[in-house]
């Protein structure tokens, strides 16, 4: 269903739909929340006392149409100590109010105020980039709304600040993450017969009104680049594999850009060692690492960057077919080596191969970064909290651990060495796509990434099987596909590489 959510910043007016107001662990509130509260007298305070409300982190109080207010349901959260609080626990009240508001409500307004001083406009808007986030449900293929539910087909939502002005002007760059945060959602919970590589690549076309150079290789072209490895996991599909490059040029004319990489199996089937029918619709998710970078160039070029950036995706779709790829099958990559498929389910390095080799080659970047939804064994070692970061470069790895830690969305770093790479030495050829035994599968996967990385290139790879899609519901992600990394790799960028 369209339902459709607009948020936008107001003066405090408490509005007549529900009305969602912070409070500090002392019940205490902003001056225009008591003043919005006034007519009420002390029925808040009474209903506090009754519910044992008192304003702790994480806690609520509900009134539905309280008396004296013109609102149809007030909501009081509590942030417990202002004093204590970041940016990202700002990110995180939006997120918290936005939920608290039923999907009947056509009209609210969320008073972005605290007791004590007032909310700086980077904390607002931060309050909003979490509202919206969280504000995100995929619906597009639901033509019936379930038995009973009455929802609001269109909601406003208001977001009160002292500095209305100001507080636009500190969203401006945040609505540019936002966009590719819902953008790769989007492309993550799409199902793979909409969304098959051609379609994939059709998509990332949008970027150009961005001012994004937007190249895509079919398999004729990728063909003559020699990328044996990438085609190979294609060759079993009807549907045609793509290369797609993009660049988003806003540093300065001759700057070595920084270059992002994704996996992007329109679905994984396993091929020919097929997995298990079982949880394997999942694997419609198995782009999630490209949809990662196509929602980051959008959120860099959305807020105008200063920095040369490159995207590039290898988008395939892993099948089983008469003309698929079999285990002991030898391919060639793009830098020349042999590799000796054994588990025609290990298909994501393969792709990766090629478009590692690719960017390092062309672009030369200061670094690369790749995503992917490379192992289950990353998922036993980590769960969903944290996704497996792997580097050939210290200063990168623990850039990418602080923006993790600065943004929640985290990553922890695991080993790269000789003797894991030893695992995936091959009998027959250069290289084989899968160690013996299932240990440290996350680890060996990566090591096999690390020998298609060129001329020493400064690289991380992300594995995000935990976080790309049925990940850690959050108070900003409620979405099947999260959307994972793209304001992890903003932060980064602007971090380090805006000049
Ligand atoms: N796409 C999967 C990994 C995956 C599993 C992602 C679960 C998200 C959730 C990947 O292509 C795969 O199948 N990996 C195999 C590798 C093995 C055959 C060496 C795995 O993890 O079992
Ligand atoms: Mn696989
Ligand atoms: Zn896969």
């Amino acid at each position: 269903m369209a339902d459709t959510v607009t948020l936008t910043f107001t003066a405090f007016a408490p509005g007549k739909g529900a009305l969602v107001v912070y409070c500090d662990e002392s019940l205490k509130f902003g001056t225009s929340v008591m003043k919005a509260l006034a007519p009420a007298g002390d029925l808040v305070a009474r209903a506090a006392k009754a519910e044992r409300f008192t304003g702790k982190s994480g806690s609520s109080l509900e009134l539905i149409v309280p008396a004296g207010l013109g609102v149809t349901r007030l909501i009081v959260i509590g942030v417990g100590k202002t004093s204590a609080l970041t940016e990202k626990d700002f990110l995180k009240l939006g997120g918290i109010a936005m939920g608290k508001l039923p999907i009947t409500a056509a009209e609210a307004a969320i008073f972005a105020e605290l007791p004590g001083a007032s909310v700086k406009p980077d904390r607002a808007a931060e309050l909003m980039l979490g509202a919206k986030l969280r504000s995100y449900a995929f619906n597009r293929y639901k033509t019936k709304r379930k038995d009973g539910e009455d929802r609001a087909a269109h909601r406003k939502i208001a977001v009160a600040v002292a500095d209305v002005a100001a507080a636009k002007k500190a969203f401006a760059a945040r609505e540019a993450i936002a966009q590719g945060v819902l953008i790769a959602r989007d492309l993550v919970n799409e199902p793979a017969n909409i969304l098959y590589p051609e379609e994939f690549a059709r998509r990332t076309l949008a970027l150009k009104k961005q001012g994004v150079a937007v190249e895509v290789l079919d398999v004729k072209a990728m063909t003559k680049l020699g990328m044996g490895a990438l085609l190979g996991v294609g060759q079993g599909s009807a549907r045609d594999s793509r290369l797609v490059v993009m660049r988003w040029n806003g540093g300065k004319k001759n700057d070595a850009p920084v270059a992002f990489l994704g996996k992007g199996v329109c679905f994984d089937t396993g091929g020919i060692s097929i997995k298990p029918a079982s949880g394997m619709e999942d694997m419609k998710g198995d782009m999630a690492g490209a949809a990662c970078v196509v929602g980051l160039m959008h959120a860099l070029a959305g807020r105008k960057a200063r920095v040369n950036a490159v995207g590039v995706i290898g988008l395939v779709e892993n099948m089983p077919d008469g003309n698929a790829q079999r285990p002991g099958d030898i391919v060639t990559s793009m830098s020349g080596q042999t590799i000796e498929i054994i588990n025609t389910d290990a298909e994501g390095r393969l792709v990766l191969a090629d478009v590692l080799w690719y960017a390092a080659k062309r672009f030369k970047p200061k670094f690369m970064v790749d995503l992917a939804t490379l192992t289950g064994a990353i998922i036993v070692a980590l769960g969903h909290e944290h996704a497996g970061l792997f580097a050939n470069d210290d200063k990168l790895a623990d850039r990418l651990t602080k923006s993790g830690l600065d943004t929640g969305e985290l990553v922890w770093r695991m080993p790269l060495t000789p003797e894991y790479d030893k695992m995936i030495d091959s009998k027959f050829a250069d290289v084989k796509n899968s160690g013996s035994g299932r240990w440290a599968g996350a680890i060996t996967a990566a090591q096999f990434l690390l020998r298609f990385v060129a001329d020493k290139t400064p690289w991380a790879h992300l594995d995000i099987a935990g976080a790309g899609f049925d990940s850690r519901q959050t108070d900003i992600n409620k979405s099947w596909g999260s959307g994972w990394g793209v304001r992890l790799l903003d932060r980064l960028v602007a971090d380090h590489y805006e000049n």
